[in-house]
């Protein structure tokens, strides 16, 4: 028997990761303030999403998931989530070209600011405080005063997310997201790349098939799909304080859903089978993701997908994979049967980043470009070999040309990641590194569409 769901039912359940607000009464009164404030999306649009969702389930689209490990309050500039926004249009107009599918565009924006630590205090010479939380719970600065846990900045979270998600929508329909456009961008950063040769002949490629579509008249005049396209926001649903105010009922449907973001996810150490993050996602009709780690048992993946997706629904659930390049080929094959063993229809993406986490002599937090390259083929190759879909690609990255990776075309060194190391949380690839993932990516699944050519028939 399922308990009855309401949007604070989850304040009966074990939770992880609660930040400690020292004043109950403030947290309760920003509680309150939020929940009379507009959504910040619409149920009609987390439907949509649910619908393309549904696609890639059936192995007709492809998912591209990107955006920081945590936005910043700092970082709220126009020209900061432009950049991120076009480098994802960027990756995604190659990955159509490469898998031949649509791409279901989704950021990791507009409310990606609530981080779980696996530690509570953190310690610098002699003095221990509160870990740092992301923006929307406490500060990153190592100060007394920065790390307290402030309910305010809820409110910040809550408006910046309404900036950052107003510019993503006029970017999105506005002209800015004009196929050629984007293409004029990618034969650039061919051309710039220190592996302009092999990047150049997929450009090429595109840019024939573009001008093929403009003879026949499909031009962005003519056609909405090639002036505008669809892009869709994210974030770990971490904060349920904040998740369950932006919780609404829906007037065509009488659903519940969170309206913080058009897709929540549950991160991998809150997603215990009885846990408060899995009661609060289990209600609300929002497409989900759910974090697969090495960690992670055949049978609580199971209850899971039964608690989050008890229908069955295609779309609903996305299984998030983040093993690590050396563990996603023995740990991810038995997960893919049982899953499918149990008749779940559910969409599979990689996130080649969390697994791939590495500290460098100096103690600085990377990830090595082919470390995560690798990961991503592997998962590839375990869904090629199991006969499933393999959905896309959830990573963490920037429009901007961070030196927090190490590795890509630039062979960027560890001595390098002092140069532009910005990252508030985990290393993220920059623009450069993403689009070379974009285009070997890209390559690969072209290839893997066109088997090798049959050997010509000897002359006789
Ligand atoms: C994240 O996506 O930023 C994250 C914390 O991932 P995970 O829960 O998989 O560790
Ligand atoms: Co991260």
């Amino acid at each position: 028997m399922t308990a009855k769901w309401s949007p604070d039912s989850w304040r009966a359940h074990p939770i992880r990761q609660v930040p400690a607000y020292p004043d109950p009464a403030r947290l309760a009164a920003m509680e309150a303030k939020l929940r009379t404030y507009p959504p910040l999306v619409f149920a009609g649009e987390a439907r949509r999403l649910k619908a393309a969702l549904a696609q890639v389930a059936d192995g007709r689209a492809f998912v591209l998931q990107g955006g920081d490990c945590a936005e910043s309050f700092n970082d709220f500039t126009a020209n900061i989530i432009r950049d991120t926004f076009r480098v994802l249009l960027q990756m995604a107009v190659v990955l159509t070209f490469g898998a031949s599918v649509p791409v279901v565009k989704m950021g990791r924006m507009a409310g990606q600011f609530a981080k779980p630590r696996s530690s509570d205090t953190e310690t610098q010479d002699g003095q221990t405080l509160p870990s740092y939380r992301g923006d929307i719970i406490n500060g990153p600065d190592f100060t007394p005063e920065d790390r307290v846990p402030d309910p305010a900045r809820m409110e910040t979270g809550y408006f910046q997310s309404a900036g950052t998600l107003n510019l993503l929508r006029a970017f999105a329909t506005g002209g800015y997201s004009d196929l050629h456009e984007v293409h004029r961008w990618n034969l650039d950063f061919a051309a710039r790349s220190p592996l302009a040769a092999r990047y150049q002949d997929l450009a090429a490629r595109i840019d024939e098939t573009l001008a093929f579509m403009a003879a026949c008249g499909m031009t962005s005049a003519s056609i909405p799909q090639i002036r505008e396209t669809d892009f869709y926001t994210s974030h770990e649903a971490l904060l349920l304080p904040y998740e369950q105010a932006l919780t609404r009922v829906d007037s065509t449907s009488g659903d519940w859903y969170a309206c913080s973001a058009h897709f929540l996810w549950i991160g991998d150490r809150t997603r215990q089978p009885d846990g408060a993050h899995v009661e609060f996602l289990r209600g609300v009709k929002n497409p989900l993701g759910l974090k697969v780690g090495p960690t992670t048992q055949a049978d609580d993946l199971l209850r899971l997908i039964d608690t989050l997706n008890p229908a069955n629904e295609p779309g609903r659930l996305t299984l998030i994979s983040r093993m690590g390049a050396e563990k996603v080929e023995t740990l991810l094959p038995p997960l893919l049967r049982a899953v499918r063993r149990a008749g779940h229809r559910v969409v599979w993406l990689c996130d080649p980043m969390h697994g791939n986490t590495i500290s460098t002599a100096n103690k600085v937090k990377t990830r090595d470009f082919d470390a995560i390259l690798q990961e991503v083929r592997r998962f590839f190759d375990v869904h090629a070999a199991e006969g499933s879909w393999a959905g896309g690609v959830h990573v963490e990255m920037t429009g901007r040309e961070v030196t927090e990776c190490v590795g890509g075309a630039r062979r960027l060194s560890e001595a390098d990641l002092g140069t532009r190391y910005e990252t508030f949380c985990d290393p993220r690839l920059n623009a450069e590194q993403s689009l070379e993932l974009a285009f070997l990516l890209a390559e690969e699944l072209k290839a893997r569409r066109e088997p090798a050519a049959a050997p010509a028939v000897a002359a006789q």
